[in-house]
């Protein structure tokens, strides 16, 4: 089966995770020819092959290196532009890009700019006739962000939802901050009707009942990893069908799950009347396509053909898009 060609639905895709190393490369290139930057080599940073990046080898990756190398307007389009491009070729049709809205003071650059540069992205990519791609963005809460950071995400998505803003997302360190808190700002989301989609138990320190419980009262439509949950919080989940990005390669690469990706909760999951979205994360740190996802899956718990086709197509009833954008899938995903 050719999985590039397959028509695919991707709903859970970091904006700075998913840029390749040759476009971080390239950018370096430039920079360094103007002077502009002394920090290393992202091939040296990142060397190629190199995927165990665990759950403390990852977050500073972007802290220390990704957001100091794109730092700039021009960057920013370079990233934005290499990151759809990849997507399209690899046969995706729909994708949900998320991203924390980043201000870099150092380049005059607040907020605002920056989702309107990504919004801007996306909009031209959308329109162009070449592109059988339709690209919505979710705006992210991080963790380690207080209350009126979190407010000012959803305030943001809000206003900038008539341009293709579809949903709010809560991700980041998962061994950092306190959940709870956020509590204001998810009711804010819900009363506005933006939907939200969650990081949800993915590794055992944010995966206490207490945590798990208070993430379902913020009424998430979807949550993603969804990877150490106990029995009574998986029957609620299932009770609601909530949609699950599940993302193989990531687990198996940061070592989230035990085992190989045989061992991946995608088996439980499966056939529990939950939407599943098939998710790359981070493409650009763990190296594995959409289409190498399915595959894995296909090869690992035995899908044929039609089994791929109907996991593919189940992602649709779990975007955030317009029922527009869900009758169009409906039409060009493979049966
Ligand atoms: P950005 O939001 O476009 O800057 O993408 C990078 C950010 O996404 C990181 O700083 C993390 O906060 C978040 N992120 C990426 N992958 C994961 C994940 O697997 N779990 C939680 N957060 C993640
Ligand atoms: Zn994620």
């Amino acid at each position: 089966m050719d999985f590039v060609a397959l028509p695919k639905v991707e709903l859970h895709a970091h904006l700075s995770g998913s840029i390749s190393r040759e476009c971080l490369h390239d950018i370096w290139l430039q920079k360094k020819a103007r002077g502009e930057t002394t920090l290393e080599d992202p091939l040296i940073e990142m060397p190629a092959g190199k995927f165990d990046y665990d759950l403390e080898t990852f977050f500073p990756l972007f802290s220390k290196y990704i957001y100091e190398l794109c730092n700039d307007l021009p960057s920013l389009i370079q990233t934005t532009n290499s990151v759809l491009s990849t997507f399209s070729s690899d046969g995706v049709a729909y994708l949900e890009l998320r991203t924390t809205p980043r201000a870099i003071p150092s380049a005059n650059i607040t907020k605002d700019d920056y989702i309107q540069t990504i919004l801007s992205c996306i909009a031209a990519a959308n329109s162009s006739p070449a592109s059988k791609m339709k690209t919505n963005l979710i705006l992210s809460i991080d963790r380690r962000n207080n209350l009126p950071t979190a407010v000012e995400v959803v305030f943001l998505a809000l206003k900038y939802r008539s341009q293709g803003v579809v949903a709010i997302d809560l991700c980041g360190d998962p061994a950092v901050g306190d959940v709870s808190i956020f509590a204001p700002a998810f009711k804010q989301a819900r009363e506005a009707n933006l939907p939200i989609t969650i990081h949800f138990a993915e590794s055992p320190a944010s995966s206490t009942p207490e945590e798990l419980w208070c993430l379902l009262e913020y009424m998430p439509q979807r949550i993603g990893h969804v990877i150490n949950v106990p029995d009574d919080v998986k029957e609620e989940i299932v009770k609601r069908k909530l949609g699950l990005e599940l993302c193989l390669s990531c687990n198996v690469h940061a070592k989230m799950i035990t085992g190989t990706y045989g061992d991946h909760h995608f088996g439980w999951w499966r056939g529990k009347g939950c939407p599943i979205a098939l998710s790359t994360d981070d493409v650009g740190v763990f190296g594995s396509s959409l289409s190498n996802e399915y595959r894995l899956i296909a090869e690992h718990f035995n899908l044929n053909r039609a089994d791929i086709c109907e996991l593919a197509r189940s992602a649709i009833d779990t975007i955030f898009g317009t029922e527009e954008d869900k009758q169009r899938l409906r039409g060009v995903m493979w049966k």
